[in-house]
């Protein structure tokens, strides 16, 4: 897999029509993200759509499984599912590990269905605090956590960024006996040692959602070693069929990613390289631009970590009103947001709060995370770069 970040990004997007002469031109208006479908990839995508209704085969064919090796293949381990969501797959490992009446471990940094899919299999989620540096667990927390209930952990590459001290987190899972679910829903084509998200604990799953690096609409990915796993997963994903008898042996559900979304995302990921490195040549050229900025922090991967970028978050230092910079941003007309609200913040979760989770909250009140997308062009990073500056020297009364 290629991680070079050589490509550039344009200097403007070409509307194919000058600007009319007298005409005021529009203020810019940068979004958070957007799904990269160049013309060429689309008229392929067509093309096979339409191979895809001449078949007559709307669930798993060709298509299916080929996005299946796909992923398979890039993460390096024995099986890819697709599935409805990424969310089922959530599910569906919560299930297989057995966690109906224990405990999980999961970062309090992390997505509203990290903790909702553990409490839909009948588990306790139970917050970590997360570390600054890595966005992911602290590891004092977690073994402040554990009691003789925890039964697995939840563990989120949140922005497609893999923990520096990831052997620890591993090696906390093993001397446990505790069912290592990796979420690499931000994380496609991270690495770290040469290790791909999705290959570090048990199970992997990744998303497709509209906003995530690559897409399919919606759709899901489960990728493991464990053949009784894919097996599972494969059974639960139709309502819960014997594979080999069809009779119905688990309590299942319609989780299957039908051959249409498929298709876009074999699509995808043959491009999914050059996703990346569009991506992270953006991220660089953000770094260049922003790295004398005294308010700013920003993380630091050593140069055997390779981050997806499913983000571009940079932390504002304490003494800056952070939602303020981000709602300034928005009066600009650049979208700029925080990762995600800590989890026990959602009302949903309230009752999840409890002391000690401070490192979550603050990393993630701090977090400034600027547009990125496949196609942003060297204008919109400038801007932006440029116009987050402004703000927090105005921000700091400078
Ligand atoms: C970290 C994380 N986990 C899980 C999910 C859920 O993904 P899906 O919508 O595919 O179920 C998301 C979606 O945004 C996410 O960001």
């Amino acid at each position: 897999m290629s991680q070079s970040s050589s490509f550039s990004p344009k200097k403007s997007r070409s509307s194919g029509r000058s600007p009319k002469r007298g005409k005021r031109e529009e203020p810019m208006n940068i979004p958070h993200t957007r799904p990269w479908f160049p013309e060429s990839m689309r008229r392929d995508i067509l093309a096979d759509l339409d191979k895809v209704m001449a078949s007559g085969q709307l669930m798993g064919g060709e298509f299916s499984k080929t996005l299946e090796r796909q992923y398979a293949e890039r993460t390096q381990t024995g099986f890819g599912v697709s599935l409805a969501t990424a969310t089922t797959g959530l599910q569906i490992a919560l299930r297989y590990s057995g966690v109906a009446g224990g405990e999980v471990l999961v970062p309090a940094a992390s997505f509203i269905t990290d903790v909702s899919a553990v409490q839909m299999e009948g588990a306790t989620p139970v917050l970590v605090d997360v570390d600054p540096q890595t966005l992911s667990f602290d590891l004092a927390d977690l073994e402040n956590k554990l009691t003789d209930r925890t039964k697995a952990i939840v563990w989120v590459h949140l922005i497609g960024y893999i923990a520096e001290n990831y052997q620890d987190i591993q090696n906390f899972a093993a001397q446990h006996n505790l069912f290592l679910i990796e979420d690499a829903s931000h994380a496609h084509g991270a690495a770290i040692d040469g290790k791909p998200a999705g290959s570090l604990g048990d199970v992997g799953v990744f998303s497709f959602y509209p906003t995530k690096i690559m897409t399919t609409g919606t759709g899901g990915m489960l990728v493991t070693d464990d053949s009784a796993l894919s097996d599972y997963a494969k059974s639960l994903r139709l309502f819960g069929k014997d594979l080999q008898t069809g009779e119905i042996v688990h309590r299942g559900n319609d989780w299957f990613m039908d051959e249409f979304r498929a298709c876009i995302g074999v699509h995808q990921a043959r491009h999914l390289d050059e996703i990346l490195s569009r991506r992270r040549a953006a991220v660089s050229r953000y770094h260049e631009l922003l790295r004398d900025c005294n308010y700013l922090r920003f993380l630091s991967p050593s140069t055997h970590n390779q981050p997806a970028w499913y983000q571009f978050p940079v932390f504002a230092d304490d003494g800056i009103d952070a939602e303020k910079v981000r709602r300034k941003m928005g009066e600009r007309n650049i979208a700029c947001k925080l990762i995600y609200r800590p989890i026990h913040k959602e009302v949903l979760f309230e009752t999840l709060s409890q002391p000690g989770l401070s490192k979550a909250e603050n990393a993630l009140k701090q977090s400034l995370c600027l547009p990125l997308f496949a196609d942003i062009t060297e204008d919109e990073i400038e801007t932006s770069a440029k116009a987050l500056m402004e703000i927090l020297s105005e921000e700091a009364g400078v």
